[in-house]
């Protein structure tokens, strides 16, 4: 079995959370990526809304062993997260959280697709919060669609919608950010960065930043 059966495997909750589970593991080049980022460390992550902790699955099943707590708004991932992942492999915890109350932390972090359910405002102090999390050595990975005018970024305005009428993600509106907003709280001499499109098969704009906190240890 792939790394990707392995993990949606965890989730027998019900067809559609296996289903849901197997085609995101599968088909997001996301998870992939922060896996081959992550599968050397050893210090602690922190996966900001989790949903219902398809990517600690992932993660455990590309043999990453780091401690992860992952935090999430909406209780219901959480207990399914808890159920279904959270007993099946060693160091993983969910707790219910929100990106703008994050708990004392310090290590890696992660944070995909969720930026943009904060306002402007928020998402400054958030992007503050995670770099000051980021432990010497450590990086934040976070994934987003860039405001750019470019049609992919019309594409993930549409696809917006659709979840929030399906009732998959519970919210008001969305602010998705500039690629230099989403940098300006990791400027400064023990930072680098880097910006990939991580889009996959989909028509949607979404980029993977990661960000470095230097240390005299970082190769470079
Ligand atoms: C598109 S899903 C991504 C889930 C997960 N990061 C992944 O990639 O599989 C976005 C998640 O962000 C959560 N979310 C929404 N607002 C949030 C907030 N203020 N703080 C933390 N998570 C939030 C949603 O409940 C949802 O589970």
């Amino acid at each position: 079995m792939t790394v990707a059966e392995r993990s949606a495997d965890r989730f027998r909750a019900s067809r559609f959370l296996h289903g849901y589970a197997k085609g995101k593991a599968t088909w997001d080049p996301a998870y992939a990526a922060v896996a081959t980022l992550l599968k050397a460390s050893d210090r602690p992550l922190l996966d900001i809304g989790c949903g219902v902790g398809l990517l600690a699955a992932f993660l455990r099943e590309s043999r990453c062993r780091q401690s992860i707590l992952g935090i999430e708004p909406d209780a219901a991932k959480v207990r399914l997260a808890r159920d279904q992942v959270a007993g099946f492999y060693p160091s993983l915890e969910f707790q219910v959280g929100d990106a703008r109350e994050l708990p004392g932390f310090s290590g890696d972090v992660v944070m995909l697709d969720v930026l943009h359910y904060l306002d402007a405002a928020c998402q400054r102090v958030v992007l503050d919060e995670i770099a000051a999390r980021i432990c010497p050595g450590g990086r934040a990975l976070i994934r987003t669609t860039f405001r750019d005018g470019t049609w992919r970024y019309y594409a993930t305005l549409l696809e917006e919608v659709f979840v929030r009428v399906s009732g998959w993600i519970r919210g008001g509106r969305c602010h998705f950010p500039t690629q230099e907003e989403v940098l300006a709280a990791f400027r400064g001499p023990e930072w680098s960065f880097s910006v990939t499109p991580m889009w996959g098969r989909t028509p949607f704009n979404s980029h993977l930043v990661v960000v470095q906190r230097l240390s005299p240890e970082t190769p470079q």
